[in-house]
């Protein structure tokens, strides 16, 4: 007799492009293992309040291309306490739901965690974030996607840029994690990287320009992490302006726009593995843990080493960058 007869999955959190693509494995999966498969509806606190439906193979038609998440997602304030996730675990025993896929970052997982210690439920995370900022995976779900999205944008701030010779800051999400930042500081051929992990003096950044302008650079673009210690994109738009009016200086902020969008080929196919990495993984008797993708082959770390810890900044990308800047 099996263990496992019947999964949950939800999402939580910010919503990546690929969520739906992971959800699509999930369901398919548990059904081709004959396994019941259940829905949560918003995240967490969907699951407190009840939000549980079955659902069968052709629930995730369609849905392998499309942004966002069909499941809807939050970030729940009760499911903090030891009260909302007793309601949460009622709620599964109501439905005689064995198992929960929790697709998020870091706050889904230390909930995850949290809830496994509380009612040993067992539950395994998929890293869904456009910020790629967990470790023990190689990338999360919806980075690819959003780093794309920035450089597209970039390209066509670019276009403008250098019509009018402009300087021009351009601000992308990450919370505290600067990695879209520099990937994207790399594809898109920007000046400078302005992350949280390095702080760039305005000074220095002043220099770096003008030795650009020397080199006959007319425009530039510097990408600004919206976690850099100086400030966002006007911010340091700002401070520039105050130590020098050598340049005719602009400012965009990207904002959600990154994190919208049809998921590129890559998330779709990490979110594929992902989803059936998660299956199997439980199917097996794994518990607590977050499945990742390193090297292309599938790893299974406990959710404690998945939290709370800064997946570092690439030196040898910082490094790069700075000699392709010049
Ligand atoms: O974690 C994904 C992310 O988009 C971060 O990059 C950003 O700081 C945050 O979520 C924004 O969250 P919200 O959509 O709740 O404002």
């Amino acid at each position: 007799m099996r263990a496992i007869k019947k999964i949950a999955v939800l999402t939580s959190g910010g919503d990546a492009p690929g969520m739906n693509a992971a959800i699509r494995a999930v369901v398919r999966s548990c059904i081709y293992y004959e396994t019941a498969v259940y829905a949560i509806r918003g995240g967490y606190q969907g699951l407190i309040e009840g939000n549980v439906k079955e659902l069968n193979v052709r629930s995730v038609s369609k849905i392998l291309g499309r942004g966002g998440t069909i499941l809807k997602s939050s970030r729940s304030e009760e499911f903090r306490t030891f009260e909302g996730r007793q309601k949460a675990f009622d709620v599964l025993k109501k439905h005689n739901i064995d198992a929960l896929v929790a697709i998020g970052g870091d706050g889904t997982f230390a909930g995850a965690h949290q809830f496994y210690q509380d009612f040993n439920i067992p539950i395994i995370g998929i890293p869904g974030t456009i910020d790629n900022d967990l470790p023990n995976t190689d990338y999360t779900i919806g980075f690819d996607t959003a780093t794309n999205t920035v450089t597209e944008c970039i390209d066509k701030i670019r276009d403008t840029a250098n019509s009018h010779n402009r300087l021009f800051f351009v601000e992308v999400m990450g919370r505290d994690s600067g990695y879209i930042a520099l990937k994207t500081c790399i594809s898109s051929g920007a000046i400078a990287v302005m992350l949280p992990e390095r702080k760039l003096e305005i000074k220095e950044l002043i220099q770096i320009l003008r030795k650009g302008y020397q080199n006959k650079k007319t425009s530039s673009v510097v990408v600004v992490a919206e976690g850099n210690p100086n400030g966002g994109a006007y911010e340091v738009a700002q401070k520039v302006k105050e130590h020098t009016t050598d340049y005719d200086t602009k400012y965009t902020i990207l904002g959600h726009l990154q994190r919208g969008g049809d998921p590129s080929c890559f998330d779709r196919i990490l979110a594929s593995q992902m989803g059936v990495a998660a299956v199997e993984g439980l199917l097996d008797n794994r518990k607590d843990v977050m499945v990742g993708v390193i090297n292309n082959n599938i790893e299974y770390t406990p959710l404690i080493e998945c939290v709370g810890v800064h997946n570092p900044i690439d030196e040898e990308l910082l490094r790069i960058s700075k000699i392709l800047s010049i």
